[in-house]
């Protein structure tokens, strides 16, 4: 076995749509505020009946499918989520409860936005090392019920989706070529939710105060989330030695339309070839790099042997990246 490939992905975004012009009825802010500083036009919300294993299921449901597999074929899922089910069990394991996924191990990941490109860096270890043969990745994020439909500053910024891939061992040349994961500790006060968990744990004080909210410095944030990531492309290059315009598909978390052009403008890859999902579905954490995968697979935007660079930035501090031979 050479590698590690993703054979199939899938992705699953709720109906309810809630537009900037929406969001001008909820707090003080304009359409053009919102789209200048973010890009984000609209976002997605879950039912209230909805949590984040309903999302994912719906998204794994196509990566099996894209693949002609079943779930039993599945030996190992690993889900990446803030805004799981519950605190405990792992959302992972309701996920393989829902799938019928009787034969897979399951846990779940904490990583933030970067979640994804953990759960993948995962696999791609488990695969290579021989441990496991398939497994389903899913980035899955409910955060309209972590957001601050108050706040200004944040409620602006997220949405809900789900999107899925899984992993086999190949023995050709393509596949994941190399992935990098990244944690800074010292600035986990840029982005939490600081309330539910063992040091604030939920009271009716935790709750007056609002604890039980995403808490962002986004100013401060949007400033170190440049600066990893426009470094860690110019390293996977570098270390890859591979030119920008080798690159076919850029797929960048989706956390601010600024963000991913200036790490365009350090690479200089032109925007047609970056993947681009924040107008339709704003910053929906571990989802938005495998929902913007799938919906590049989708509409053939990659193609077989294309070099692909996924890289994300989010709580914790973390950062991550991926390279890939489709
Ligand atoms: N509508 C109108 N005005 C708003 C607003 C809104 N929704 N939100 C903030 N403002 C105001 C602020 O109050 C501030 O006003 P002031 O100058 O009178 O104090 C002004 O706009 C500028 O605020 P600032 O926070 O400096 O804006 P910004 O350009 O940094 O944009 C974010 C704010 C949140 C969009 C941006 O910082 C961001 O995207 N941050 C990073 C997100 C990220 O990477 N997250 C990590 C990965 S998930």
């Amino acid at each position: 076995m050479r590698r590690s490939r993703i054979v199939s992905t899938g992705s699953y975004v709720p109906e309810k749509v809630l537009t900037n012009v929406d969001l001008e009825k909820m707090v003080d802010t304009s359409d053009e505020w919102i789209i200048e500083r973010t890009g984000i036009k609209e976002r997605r919300i879950a039912d209230e009946g909805q949590a984040a294993s309903d999302l994912a299921y719906e998204a794994s449901k196509g990566a099996l499918k894209d693949a002609h597999l079943k779930p039993e074929d599945l030996d190992l899922i690993i889900v990446s989520t803030v805004t799981g089910d519950m605190p405990f069990p792992s959302t992972a394991c309701i996920l393989q409860d829902k799938l019928g996924a009787k034969k897979a191990t399951a846990f779940d990941i904490n990583a933030a936005c970067s979640g994804f490109l953990y759960g993948l860096y995962v696999a791609d270890s488990f695969i290579k090392s021989g441990i496991h043969k398939r497994i389903l990745i899913v980035g899955t994020e409910v955060l309209s019920r972590i957001t601050d439909w108050d706040d200004r500053t944040t409620c602006i910024l997220f949405g809900d989706g789900a999107g899925a891939s899984i992993i086999e061992p190949s023995e050709e040349e393509r596949g994941i070529i190399s992935m990098h994961i990244y944690s800074d500790g010292s600035m986990w006060d840029l982005l939490n939710m600081p309330g539910g968990g063992s040091r604030n744990p939920a009271s009716k004080n935790s709750i007056e105060k609002g604890l039980h909210f995403i808490k962002m410095k986004g100013n401060e944030t949007f400033k170190v989330a440049v600066r990893k990531l426009e470094d860690l492309a110019v390293k996977i290059l570098e270390e890859n030695k591979l030119e920008p315009s080798q690159i076919s598909l850029l797929i960048p978390h989706q956390a601010n339309l600024r963000i991913i052009q200036a790490i365009v403008e350090r690479l200089g890859i032109p925007m047609d070839k970056v993947c681009i999902n924040i107008d339709r579905y704003g910053n929906t954490s571990a989802a938005s790099i495998p929902i913007a995968l799938d919906e590049a697979v989708r509409t053939g935007k990659v193609k077989e042997g294309d070099y692909i660079l996924l890289e994300a930035f989010g709580g914790g501090l973390t950062w991550a990246s991926a390279l890939i031979k489709w």
